[in-house]
């Protein structure tokens, strides 16, 4: 009898995992962050943390180029659009950077700052700098079929508390707490789920929707599209969805989408916003949140805790590290 061939395993042809590596840059951008938390300086959060990643993503071996930057060359010094990171030598991939999601969050000591990186195959992350909102759905895995931005909020409510084997009651919704949501957060309501208001930070919203042993059921509302690619990110590896349509705020910037190549009438899915199922997605907490906690400082150590994830291999790590505060402060 002919004997079948062995699957090969992980072990038998191990590969590298890119976001072991990124890991340390938004580990340090978070870092960098700590002496500016709660002082009241968005801009210094933001510098500290892009000058820290910018150094630690030159020593990694990869060949970035930087799709979703700071902001364009003369307006951002460091981690703009089109900016070359890493090391030159590896993989070349798009580069999705968000040194502090929730800048204000960190600088007014609330809590929900993350840092977070994501990376892609050269050519496969969707450029929608020309808009700068999104509405987005995102759930995990149990909502694939079952969920669509199209429909009411109310259905899909009740669609995905169907397929999760549970009330309508204990469906919890995550939406960034803005005027323009007033509606949308009373149809939640009056579906008859719960809402957790962000003060800002839809990227950790996204992933807390689309994670296992989180309360979060789903996240909803117009957010903003880099935040929405690099969710998407995050989302491959988890298996969820995501489901967006961008949300131009006037003709003027949906003439600038259109003219770039953007559909306003499209549902942007998963593979719509990065092509490349070889996705990493690693976050740093900055301050103490649902996804991870913040950075700790614990005398002559410093505590940072990071999930890293990896679409191809759909592992979730989580990592906590001790780093020698002399070395940093
Ligand atoms: P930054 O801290 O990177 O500026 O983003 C915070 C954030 O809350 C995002 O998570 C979200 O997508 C976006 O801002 C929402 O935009 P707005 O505050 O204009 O509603």
């Amino acid at each position: 009898m002919p004997q079948e061939t062995p699957r090969p395993t992980q072990v038998d042809h191990p590969d590298r995992n890119l976001a072991l590596d990124l890991v340390r840059a938004t580990e340090a951008a978070a870092i960098r962050a700590v002496p500016f938390i709660g002082r009241g300086d968005k801009n210094a959060v933001d510098a500290a943390a892009v000058d820290a990643m910018r150094a630690f993503l030159g020593t990694v071996d990869f060949d970035g180029v930087v799709v979703i930057g700071e902001g364009e060359k003369d307006q951002a010094p460091m981690l703009y659009n089109g900016e070359r990171v890493g090391n030159g030598r590896g993989p070349a991939c798009d580069v999705a950077v968000d040194p502090v999601d929730g800048t204000a969050l960190a600088a007014a000591g609330r809590l929900n700052a993350l840092s977070v990186i994501a990376v892609a195959d050269r050519g496969s992350m969707l450029d929608a700098s020309s808009v700068f909102y999104m509405d987005k759905l995102v759930t995990g895995p149990e909502g694939v079929g079952v969920v669509d931005v199209r429909r009411p909020i109310g259905e899909n409510i009740r669609a995905l508390a169907q397929a999760k084997g549970k009330p309508v009651q204990a469906v919890q919704v995550a939406i960034l707490d803005r005027p323009r949501h007033e509606d949308l957060v009373r149809q939640i309501r009056e579906a008859g789920a719960g809402t957790r208001l962000l003060l800002d930070g839809d990227v950790a919203g996204g992933i807390n929707a689309a994670r296992e042993d989180s309360r979060i059921d789903m996240c909803v509302g117009i957010g903003g599209s880099p935040e929405g690619v690099v969710t998407a990110c995050a989302v491959k590896a988890l298996g969820g969805v995501i489901q967006t349509r961008l949300a131009p705020r006037d003709d003027a910037e949906r003439q600038r989408g259109t003219d770039a190549g953007l559909d306003m009438d499209r549902v942007y899915e998963a593979d719509d916003l990065v092509a490349s199922d070889n996705t990493f997605f690693v976050a740093t907490g900055v301050t103490d949140g649902g996804l991870v906690d913040g950075v700790r400082e614990r005398g002559s150590t410093i505590r940072t805790e990071s999930v890293v994830l990896r679409a191809r291999s759909g592992t979730v790590r989580r990592i906590v590290a001790d780093h020698l505060t002399e070395k940093w402060l």
